[in-house]
């Protein structure tokens, strides 16, 4: 029988970080097999790099007290989304979202909640793609649905919201305006940052697949010039041969796979006359 339930009656604090280090452990499993199926298909890594963590349990106690609930391991579990925390770095805006839908396409994972402060920066200029996931977690008796937050951005995003955050830190009594102020002109940056490499990438990407493109017809021609020899005598195969050359010289796509049906019916031609 599957005894299915969520961590609130787990018996010790011990068992409960167990049950989240599990939860990191199978979704990074997940996303490192996707990143290597996605790898294998596309030719590239949509993933730059990936970290998780447990969060410490004085920091769980002071988020719960923060929103005003006592600090037991029910309310660890019912209130703080956070404990079992993995990060995903990208680098490319398009591979954030790509992510996302890996994700949230999975059966055994349900998505409990999506903040997407990409298309919504926070005030501070802080972009990042939030889930709030549900993952279940195999015990020898029983099967624990458990939270974890995953935060997807690309490393330039990645690292302005880790500078951001050590100055919070240094800044006691919150970050002065004028530095907020100049931390949220460079948020503005790394958003025309990762634009502009979003663009490059897709300029490179389609002067490679127009390349492939073009590589793809002239080996069509050189074969159809190739099965000529069996066809048509050497004259006429010479003065093929010259045409192509032209036509080659000139770098044109269309006209190269213009010459390239042209000679498709040349070729029909002779092996009708051989018939
Ligand atoms: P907490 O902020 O964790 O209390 O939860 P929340 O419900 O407000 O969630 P939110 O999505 O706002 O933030 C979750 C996490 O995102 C935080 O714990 C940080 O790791 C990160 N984060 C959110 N806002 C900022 C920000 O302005 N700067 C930085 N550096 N990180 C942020
Ligand atoms: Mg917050």
């Amino acid at each position: 029988m599957e005894i299915r339930v969520t961590g609130e009656d787990a018996d010790s604090s011990e068992e409960v970080m167990l049950i989240y280090q599990a939860a990191l452990r199978q979704m990074e499993t997940k996303l490192a097999v996707l990143n290597e199926e996605f790898k294998m298909v596309h030719k590239y890594n949509p993933i730059e790099h990936i970290t998780s963590r447990v969060k410490k349990s004085e920091s769980i106690a002071k988020k719960l007290r923060r929103h005003g609930y006592d600090v037991t391991l029910e309310n660890m579990v019912k209130y703080c989304n956070d404990i079992a925390g993995v990060r995903v770095i990208c680098s490319f805006t398009s591979d954030i979202y790509r992510i996302a839908d890996m994700i949230s396409n999975q059966s055994d994972i349900r998505v409990l909640a999506i903040k997407d402060y990409i298309a919504s920066p926070k005030p501070s200029g802080y972009r990042s793609y939030h889930m709030i996931v549900m993952i279940p977690v195999y015990l020898s008796d029983r099967i624990v649905d458990t939270k974890a937050e995953i935060q997807i951005r690309t490393m330039a995003m990645n690292f302005w919201a880790t500078v951001e955050h050590s100055l919070q830190y240094k800044y006691k009594h919150g970050i002065p305006e004028h530095i907020r102020e100049r931390l949220y002109n460079s948020a503005e940056a790394i958003l025309t940052l990762d634009n502009e490499m979003s663009q490059i990438r897709e300029e490179i990407m389609d002067s490679q697949n127009s390349f492939n493109i073009k590589a793809n017809i002239i080996a069509e021609i050189l074969n159809s010039i190739e099965n000529l020899y069996a066809y048509a005598n050497s004259r006429e195969i010479v003065k093929i041969q010259d045409e192509f050359f032209k036509i080659y010289s000139e770098n044109d796509s269309d006209k190269l796979e213009r010459f390239s049906k042209e000679l498709d019916i040349v070729a029909e031609g002779y092996r009708a006359q051989k018939l």
